[in-house]
């Protein structure tokens, strides 16, 4: 039990915040509290899905006139900006909370600065209350408005021995009933689902987000194809088309993209790199722009290669069999890989999770929390 109000309060507030895991993507998750003036629970709330209403708006709204003279705690700096909802500051002035207690900064920079203009109209704020739980909570967030591309998840299902697949290309299937569930509850946390056309050739996979935890209907399933390559018959093209995207390069030939394009899948066309596979470094800022936020991407191992020869890993999530496959087969990450350990992509151990027999071992890159921005003006 937390002895300091402020701490318990927040920690109550990134709760809800918590709650916003599957639908507020792209946005932030943001959780909020309202005390009355003597310290009773008057409201809460929590950003749901991307477009809803801010968490505060939601705890203010539920806190009617009672929050006058209150606290108001929330995870997030509330936002000086009209988006799709209008300024959470007005709505705070509004209310006449007395107090406001902040765990993060927005460092949006269309966003940010409400706490400067809290103050100044008088009201009594504190930043940095967890913080870092805040951070951890939006690190997905924080690297697309940071970085300006999406935060980048691999997973695979792979066997004791690092395959994932046998040396003659079957993968079906590695892992248990559970494992393969919790995977596609991985799906819902994210804003698209990324594979090789190889993937697409040799598994005909679904790709699609389908257990409807996430209240937006904003998701797309991404194939990285060069050529062209992805067969018409796929379920990819064949089975909900419009949430497709291709990403092929300048030489895909004119007659596969006016097939493809003709069955309703979008094309995008991207720069490749010297191997004449799509670069990365230049697609990834594209999707982000496109408001995904999240991307969790499935293989194949070229894939996974890719992803990690360019340094653009944030987090693996890999659903571990205990099986040997041995021999050939395809390991989880091919590409060029490190020619010495000490330039390996070293991560660090978050989770272990039993799955009936499989493990899902979860790593995240160490830096992966971002440093609080500097403060101006506000303690
Ligand atoms: N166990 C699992 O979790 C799991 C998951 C997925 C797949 N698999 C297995 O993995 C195998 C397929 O994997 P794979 O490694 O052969 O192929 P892959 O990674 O699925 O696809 C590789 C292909 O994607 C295209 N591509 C375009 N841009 C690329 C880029 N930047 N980086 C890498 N590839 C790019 C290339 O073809 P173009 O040059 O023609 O564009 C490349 O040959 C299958 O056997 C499948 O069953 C297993």
């Amino acid at each position: 039990v937390q002895a300091d109000p402020d701490a318990r309060w927040m920690a109550r507030a990134l709760a809800l915040a918590a709650r916003g895991r599957y639908g507020a993507s792209p946005n932030p998750m943001v959780g909020a509290v309202v005390l009355d003036a003597n310290g009773n629970l008057v409201g809460e709330g929590f950003h749901s899905c991307f477009g809803a209403p801010h968490a505060e708006f939601v705890a203010l709204a539920a806190a009617s006139q009672r929050a006058e003279g209150g606290t108001l705690y929330v995870t997030l700096e509330p936002c000086a900006h009209t988006g799709k909802t209008p300024p959470c500051i007005d709505a705070i002035m509004s209310a006449r909370i007395r107090r406001v207690v902040v765990a993060t900064r927005d460092p949006n920079p269309v966003a940010g600065g409400g706490l400067e203009r809290l103050a100044e109209a008088g009201m009594e704020i504190k930043l940095g209350v967890h913080g870092d739980s805040a951070r951890r909570l939006n690190r997905r967030w924080l690297r697309h408005v940071q970085d300006g591309r999406p935060w980048v998840t691999l997973k695979a299902a792979v066997s004791l021995d690092g395959r994932i697949a046998t040396r003659t290309g079957q993968s079906k299937w590695i892992t248990g009933e559970k494992a393969r569930r919790r995977s596609l509850e991985l799906r819902e946390e994210h804003d698209a689902i990324l594979v090789g056309v190889a993937t697409v050739i040799a598994d005909d996979p679904l790709l699609t987000r389908r257990l409807g935890f996430n209240p937006s209907g904003s998701w797309r399933r991404i194939v990285l194809d060069s050529r062209l390559r992805t067969p018409i018959a796929s379920r990819v093209v064949q089975e909900l088309p419009e949430q497709t995207i291709l990403v092929h390069g300048m030489d895909a030939p004119r007659s596969r993209q006016e097939a493809l394009a003709r069955c309703g899948v979008e094309l995008l066309e991207a720069p490749t790199g010297h191997d004449d596979r799509i670069d990365l470094l230049s697609l990834l800022p594209r999707l982000a722009k496109r408001g995904i936020a999240a991307l969790l991407v499935e293989g194949g191992a070229e894939v996974h290669g890719s992803f990690v020869d360019a340094d653009l890993v944030d987090e693996v999530i890999f659903f571990v069999a205990p099986l040997i496959i041995g021999g050939v087969a395809p390991s989880a990450v091919a590409g060029l890989g490190a020619s010495e350990l000490a330039l390996a992509h070293r991560l660090v151990f978050e989770e272990v999770v039993r799955h009936d027999l499989d493990l899902e071992l979860r790593a995240v890159r160490s830096e992966a929390v971002a440093e609080e921005p500097d403060v101006h003006g506000v303690d």
